[in-house]
């Protein structure tokens, strides 16, 4: 498919998808939106595509926020059908039974922050700035950001995050565990592949039911555990757990 405002490429199995509008940072407008929930709708169905990798155009930005300019004149309703149809697209990415991970090249702020965090890890370049701004405009975060980096960072230093709207840098960002590495520029998308790579190489069924289980843990009225022990379950006397089992037995490595 091609697309206006992402890059896509597919290697290895691994699916890069670049928010690409240099020269406003990338900046997240309408057909971004609607270009990266296609592109999504792709990862699903795309039996070729294993894992995904979100990154930004450019050395400074990953995403710097929601275009603010699509802002101006919205009325109450207009705000809420905005960040109802946010909340869609980034939960298909959070959902996705296939690893979604963001390397996190520069800005992430507001909604460039949100989608990080909708991606089940990050990896960050130490160029690297995250926050919440929204408060600056008079705003809060629409895309999830407000229930997200909680559970990433815990309460206190989310309400410190959104109510001051300080930007952190990629040290702070590990330090909290809103990222799980730090990386120079130009490691960033090796070492992230080479993680993913590892990934690719394990049960690609299992994997997809930690994605499930884990997401489980956040999910509203849901038993964490109760899920968990129909996932465990559902491993059973599939090819892919028969291949893992027997590929221990004989010493040997599995091929899945
Ligand atoms: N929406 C719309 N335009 C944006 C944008 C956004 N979220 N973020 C940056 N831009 C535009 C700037 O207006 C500027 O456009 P111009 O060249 O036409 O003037 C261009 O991108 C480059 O940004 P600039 O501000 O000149 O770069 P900088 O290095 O001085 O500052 C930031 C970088 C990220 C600190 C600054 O752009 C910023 O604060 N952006 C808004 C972040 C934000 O509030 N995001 C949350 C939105 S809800």
């Amino acid at each position: 498919m091609s697309y206006q405002t992402i890059l896509t490429t597919l290697e290895n199995g691994i699916f890069t998808i670049t928010i690409h509008r240099p020269d406003i940072l990338n900046a997240l407008n309408r057909t971004v939106m609607q270009e990266i929930d296609a592109a999504m709708d792709e990862v699903y169905s795309n039996a070729a595509i294993k894992a995904v990798l979100f990154t930004g155009s450019g050395e400074k930005s990953f995403v710097a926020g929601a275009d603010i300019a699509e802002f101006v004149n919205l009325t109450r309703e207009e705000g809420m059908l905005l960040a109802q149809r946010g909340h869609d697209i980034f939960n298909k990415i959070e959902q996705c039974p296939k690893p979604v991970v963001a390397a996190v090249n520069g800005f992430a702020l507001g909604g460039g922050c949100e989608l990080a965090m909708s991606c089940h890890f990050r990896l960050a370049s130490s160029n690297a700035r995250f926050g919440q701004p929204e408060v600056n405009l008079g705003l809060i975060p629409g895309y999830g950001g407000t229930q997200r980096l909680v559970q990433l960072i815990g309460k206190g230093k989310a309400m410190e995050l959104l109510m001051s709207a300080a930007m952190i840098d990629a040290q702070e960002a590990l330090r909290l565990g809103l990222v799980n590495y730090v990386t120079t520029s130009e490691e960033l998308i090796p070492q992230t592949k080479q993680l993913l790579q590892t990934i690719l190489s394990k049960g690609p069924h299992a994997v997809a039911k930690v994605i499930q289980s884990v997401n489980a843990y956040f999910r509203e009225g849901e038993d964490g555990f109760a899920a968990e022990v129909q996932y465990f379950g559902a491993c059973f006397g599939t090819d892919e757990m028969k291949e893992g089992v027997t590929a221990f037995l004989e010493k040997r490595k599995p091929s899945f």
